[in-house]
């Protein structure tokens, strides 16, 4: 399979419909996935084993519905039938840790392996979004090996803390249900929270410092 074969929705070709192209996304996607997924874990049970800890508190990991790729690609003006892969976020996994110095070991670590190229990072840990909004985004391309070929399956990663997690699944509840009031006052108040929460991560990650059970980051 090349990569002109994978994005949405031409009908002809070598899938007879939408769903079995979907199918076939899934799968590709998922396979991606798994490699990411695995390279965490391996590296977490590792951590736990030399310092009776684990870096990482949760792994969460979805490929895009099939409704939500089309949803994506209206909203954005590409043709339904592109044969391009514009949508960079099929596949994502979501890494979660209870401290910042984590967050960045554990993504340093799985961009320094060979199989793992980097094509775009986002760190808005560093630079929140002005919702105030806070995780590093990747998006990577993972070798995958399948019967007869290799290829580099996108993923795009979301590193959070425990606490941007928390702030950042409330707002998308607040924000996405159907029959939401969200008003610029509660804006405001989402904002608030949002900075406890960046108050709270330095502290932890002050405590965790001076415990000794991390080293400090620069
Ligand atoms: P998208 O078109 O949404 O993919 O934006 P983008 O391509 O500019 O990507 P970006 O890296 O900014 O954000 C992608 C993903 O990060 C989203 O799909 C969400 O999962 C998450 N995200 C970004 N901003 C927010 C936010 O303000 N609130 C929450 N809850 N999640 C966010
Ligand atoms: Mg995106």
């Amino acid at each position: 399979m090349d990569d002109t074969q994978i994005e949405m929705l031409p009908m002809l070709g070598e899938f007879s419909s939408i769903a079995s192209q979907y199918e076939h996304i899934m799968f590709y996607y998922e396979s991606g996935i798994q490699q990411i997924v695995a390279k965490l874990q391996i590296l977490n049970n590792e951590f736990k084993n030399n310092h009776e800890r684990n870096p990482i508190e949760n792994i969460k990991s979805r490929v895009k519905s099939l409704d939500s790729i089309i949803d994506k690609m209206k909203r954005k003006g590409i043709p339904l039938t592109t044969r391009k892969r514009e949508i960079k976020d099929k596949a994502g996994v979501r890494e979660i840790c209870p401290l910042i110095s984590e967050v960045y070991q554990v993504a340093n670590m799985l961009v320094n392996q060979a199989d793992v190229e980097i094509v775009t990072i986002k760190d808005y840990i560093k630079k929140p979004k002005e919702n105030g909004y806070r995780s590093l985004h990747m998006i990577v391309l993972v070798d995958v090996y399948f019967s007869d070929h290799k290829d580099k399956v996108p993923i795009e990663i979301q590193f959070r803390t425990i606490a941007m997690n928390f702030w950042a699944s409330t707002e998308h509840q607040l924000r996405y249900k159907k029959s939401r009031v969200f008003t610029e006052e509660m804006q405001q108040e989402l904002k608030k929270c949002a900075d406890i929460m960046a108050d709270a991560d330095d502290k932890m990650q002050n405590l965790a410092n001076v415990s000794g059970i991390v080293q400090p980051i620069e």
